[in-house]
């Protein structure tokens, strides 16, 4: 598209090409990682919640990342740190397929592929707006909805490759060279436009009545200064706690429950079918449905919550999607052993987790403006990171302690309630003069 600066001669959806792209690769890394759970045991022997570890690490590891990945990408631009970041991904993700201790596991896997993959995840995200001042959340939602993207494709590839195989070491050899290719791809696609750059023919609306005073953006040092931000901060770690307890979790939790369902309707004991019967693989593979159906709707609200939220802001937004979070968190546990009710849901959950990283950013943009936005957003993403170590680990620790989901579930439900009520009483801040 024309512009009115002049030099710019990129079309602005190659950017929005680049965020879809990098966010893929942060999908793969990080939303199937369920469907490894089982074949790890199997093969290693390992706990639950040693398992669950390597998985918290890498949460931790890439949400904290991401905040010297902003820094840099507002400094050095996004290209080199998308770049750098892919490489580091790629070679740590093939390096799990050589793993035989879980201290290799949680070095690949939960600390240099993370590490890459939180150089990738945040620039887009800072980047892709500048392009898009007219839909800023819509822009936004592309450069996040590959996480969705990612775990869709990868839930039943890499179901179907372990399979295959015979065991989950030999799909991080594969995936990791196609995560190489795919991160390379997106830094090319990466660049930030011209100061003062827009649209050709858009100009700023005016603002509405009643909303907050106009003024100019917020620096970093001042957007963390203010109560507002630690209040997103609290939410967002609400949000991402309760999520991730059960994303990380969500095939196990099927397969367990689905199982005991067939078992009692087949007059069996439990535990009496074989592990590879015909039945219990038909199990598994509902299950990664399941995960499939969390990820597909992870993916499609990134784009559309991003275009309502153009339209009817993020508040309403945000009450609505943590309010049913809460609620189904609930029913997750009793109605988890019937499919349809788990595919249902996945999805639900996954529409509502996913809209978090549109709502969050978008939000960030709204109250604090775009010019420190890979700062300010990078630093707000790092309660993603803890809550990512937090709620996988516990969700494993819990069942470790309790065999069943139930009482993961029920701490899920209410650290999520929690994010509602702040939510409700965080209002934005006002613009300096
Ligand atoms: C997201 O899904 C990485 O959890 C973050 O965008």
């Amino acid at each position: 598209m024309a512009n009115q600066v002049g030099e710019v001669t990129m079309p602005r959806w190659v950017p929005l090409l680049g965020g879809v792209l990098g966010s893929t690769c942060c999908g793969l890394l990080l939303y199937a990682f369920s469907v490894f759970i089982r074949p790890l045991r199997a093969q290693f022997g390992w706990s639950a919640s040693e398992v669950a570890l390597a998985y918290a690490i890498c949460c931790l590891v890439f949400g904290l990342m991401t905040f010297p990945a902003g820094r840099l990408s507002d400094k050095y631009g996004p290209r080199k740190v998308v770049l750098v970041g892919s490489i580091i991904l790629a070679v740590g993700f093939f390096l799990v397929s050589t793993i035989s201790t879980k201290w290799e596991l949680y070095l690949w896997y939960g600390i240099v592929a993370a590490f890459g993959g939180g150089m990738i995840y945040l620039p887009p995200i800072a980047t892709a707006p500048k392009w898009w001042p007219d839909r800023r959340a819509l822009a936004t939602g592309f450069a996040v909805v590959g996480l969705g993207l990612g775990s869709f494709i990868m839930g039943p590839l890499a179901t179907k490759l372990i399979e295959v195989f015979g065991g989950a070491l030999p799909v991080f050899k594969y995936v990791g060279i196609a995560m190489g290719i795919m991160g390379i791809a997106a830094a090319m696609c990466l660049s930030v436009p011209p100061a003062g750059w827009k649209p050709a023919g858009w100009s700023p609306p005016a603002p509405k009545a009643g909303a907050p005073k106009v003024g100019r953006d917020f620096t970093y040092e001042e957007a963390k200064g203010t109560s507002q931000f630690w209040m997103l901060y609290i939410a967002y770690f609400c949000g991402s706690f309760a999520g991730l307890m059960v994303i990380g979790h969500l095939a196990f939790h099927g397969t367990m429950e689905m199982t005991k369902v067939l078992e009692a309707a087949k007059g069996v004991a439990a535990g009496s079918l074989p592990k590879d019967s015909a039945d219990i693989k038909q199990v598994a593979m509902n299950a990664s449905f399941a995960v499939s159906s969390l990820a597909a709707f992870n993916a499609l609200v990134r784009v559309l919550i991003g275009a309502i939220v153009d339209k009817v802001g993020t508040r309403v937004c945000f009450l609505a999607t943590f309010s049913v979070q809460t609620l189904i968190l609930l029913l997750l546990y009793p109605l988890g052993g019937t499919y349809v009710f788990l595919l249902l849901m996945a999805a639900i959950i996954g529409w509502n987790y996913g809209a978090m990283f549109t709502l969050f950013p978008a939000t960030c943009l709204q109250y604090f403006g775009p010019t420190a936005q890979g700062s300010n957003y990078g630093l707000l993403f790092t309660a993603w990171g803890l809550a990512g170590f937090a709620g996988p680990y516990a969700a494993g620790y819990l069942l470790d302690i309790y065999k069943v989901y139930l009482i993961p579930f029920i701490v899920a439900a209410v650290v999520c309630a929690i994010g509602v009520v702040i939510l409700f009483i965080t209002k934005p801040p006002e613009r300096k003069a």
